[in-house]
């Protein structure tokens, strides 16, 4: 049973071995010895740096702010205190190797790509992805084969990908070379990760899981099965989205033989900087002992307070915050991480996009994201009862307001909600190919028959309408023309207005 192996594997971590924090304990060491630096950084641990800034940081994050030195170790060569991190973290998460990521999920996410594909190699991904798999599939020069997400008409956000869209993919594409797939999606859905590798693996495939939004899974009984406990091959969370990295500081881990380690360990020399920010990695062993010791309990702090704001937010009138109930409700919602709060405003009239405006400048309640219907909020061991009282006062508040739109707009983005978004256009030329094409710009309108060169992803549906290399068709003009129309949101094109479009020429 799913719960009671993540249990097992929480009684099963060395608790004496992950009492140790290696490279954090090197730097603090490091910053006190008395040493005449004649290296990188410029600033020379604080000395040289502007007296407003140190008096605002304070100095201890610039005497941690150091370089490749022998006693802090080199990330893309480690023999010292960062490959005892690492080996710590894969330790804790129950991987085989773990890799510190200091360029954000994204490099993460272009690493699960190019570590599976050659040039014109094919790679099955839902078409939900996040745009660093595009990236990823642009750098490698891999041909995409989208598999569509199950996709929620009532909340108006894609889920997961299913088995059975999984082992329709392989049939129509046996010549792929890897499964990539999200789960957790932004609002905490995941995907029947066991069945998915089970099928990838018996077409000898790797699965490789964005789990950027999953980092605590595997610390608490009560949160979905992590990705690596699922049988995941390459898996990328990450560690500052939702426990306590810093800000682009995530976590790359590997299991089995069926990824070259080697291979991602070259991959991420190409892609990551030289000049690893020092502070960056020491966050990510703390938060990695951090989430070993005391995960559980915090994450049972955590749980309780987003159960006990999804309920108040529940008896609020016209507001709705779905949750574990919907597990299983369509094939795509498996299971739910309930830390994550999707607040649902389209009942009071108001879209989600204004919602995340007024209480954010009404009650300076910060929420993560929105989308048309939903404003969605990140719960973390960093939150507190005073947050979540104020985040039920805002919408408390915003449910006695009346609806800010006209009758006729909210009609009109009610009838755009119900539409499901156009098929996929025909891909002309891989994504690589139409990035590094000569392109123009011309009117958005007449765009019907040229090859696009920028990806489209407007919310509604909040999935990529047009990527580079796929034919403009007159229904994803018609559509996308609709949702601006309508005040949806446009993400991806350098003209957001929709007048132009850069295609191939
Ligand atoms: C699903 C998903 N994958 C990858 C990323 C990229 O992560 P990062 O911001 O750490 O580069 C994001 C960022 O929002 C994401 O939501």
């Amino acid at each position: 049973m799913v719960l009671s192996k993540a249990f097992r594997h929480l009684r099963l971590l060395d608790r004496e071995r992950q009492e140790r924090a290696p490279l954090f304990e090197a730097i603090r060491h490091y910053c006190s010895l008395d040493k005449a630096p004649f290296h990188t950084p410029g600033h020379k641990q604080g000395r040289g740096i502007s007296p407003e800034l140190l008096a605002f940081l304070g100095e201890n994050v610039f005497r941690a702010d150091l370089t490749e030195l022998p006693e802090v170790d080199n990330l893309h060569d480690p023999d010292g205190v960062i490959l005892e991190a690492q080996a710590l973290a894969a330790e804790a998460y129950r991987a085989d190797r773990s890799w510190f990521l200091v360029n954000g999920s994204t490099c993460g996410v272009e690493t699960l790509v190019m570590s599976v594909c050659d040039p014109g190699d094919k790679i099955l991904l839902p078409r939900n992805c996040h745009k660093s798999a595009i990236a990823g599939v642009i750098l490698s020069g891999a041909i995409p084969a989208y598999i569509e997400p199950d996709f929620d008409i009532e909340l108006g956000i894609a889920h997961g990908i299913t088995p059975a869209g999984l082992e329709k993919a392989l049939q129509a594409h046996p010549d792929a070379k890897g499964v990539l797939v999200v789960s957790p999606t932004y609002y905490g859905v995941c995907c029947d990760l066991q069945s998915l590798a089970g099928i990838a693996h018996s077409h000898g495939l790797p699965l490789l899981v964005d789990e950027a939004h999953g980092p605590h899974f595997a610390f608490h009984p009560e949160l979905p099965l992590s990705a690596l406990e699922a049988g995941a091959d390459l898996v990328v969370q990450s560690t500052h989205k939702v426990i306590s990295g810093m800000t682009q500081a995530s976590l790359l881990h590997l299991k089995g033989s069926r990824v070259d380690p080697n291979r991602v360990r070259n991959i991420l020399q190409l892609l990551q900087s030289t000049s690893p920010n020092y502070v960056l990695m020491m966050s990510l062993d703390v938060a990695r002992r951090q989430m070993a010791l005391q995960g559980e309990t915090l994450l049972g702090q955590t749980l309780a307070l987003a159960d006990q704001a999804r309920s108040r937010l529940n008896r609020i009138p016209g507001i709705r915050c779905f949750g574990p109930e919907r597990i299983g409700s369509t094939p795509g919602f498996y299971d739910f991480d309930r830390t994550r709060l999707t607040v649902t405003v389209s009942g009071l009239g108001w879209f989600g996009f204004d919602a995340h405006d007024w209480v954010n400048e009404h009650f300076h309640v910060q929420p993560e994201m929105s989308t048309l219907h939903n404003v969605v909020f990140i719960v973390s061991i960093g939150n507190t009862q005073r947050d979540i009282d104020r985040l039920v006062a805002s919408f408390t508040a915003l449910s006695e307001q009346g609806s800010p739109q006209s009758q006729a707009m909210t009609d009109k983005m009610q009838r755009l909600a119900q539409l499901r978004p156009p098929s996929l256009p025909p891909q002309r030329l891989s994504p690589r190919q139409a990035f590094f094409a000569p392109i123009h710009r011309i009117p958005f309108q007449e765009a019907v028959g040229h090859i696009c060169a920028e990806i489209i992803s407007p919310y509604p549906p909040g999935i990529p309408i047009l990527v580079p290399g796929e034919e403009v068709t007159q229904e994803a003009v018609d559509y996308l023309l609709l949702v601006h129309e309508a005040g949806g949101f446009i993400n991806g094109p350098e003209d957001v207005r929709l007048q132009t479009l850069k295609v191939v020429q």
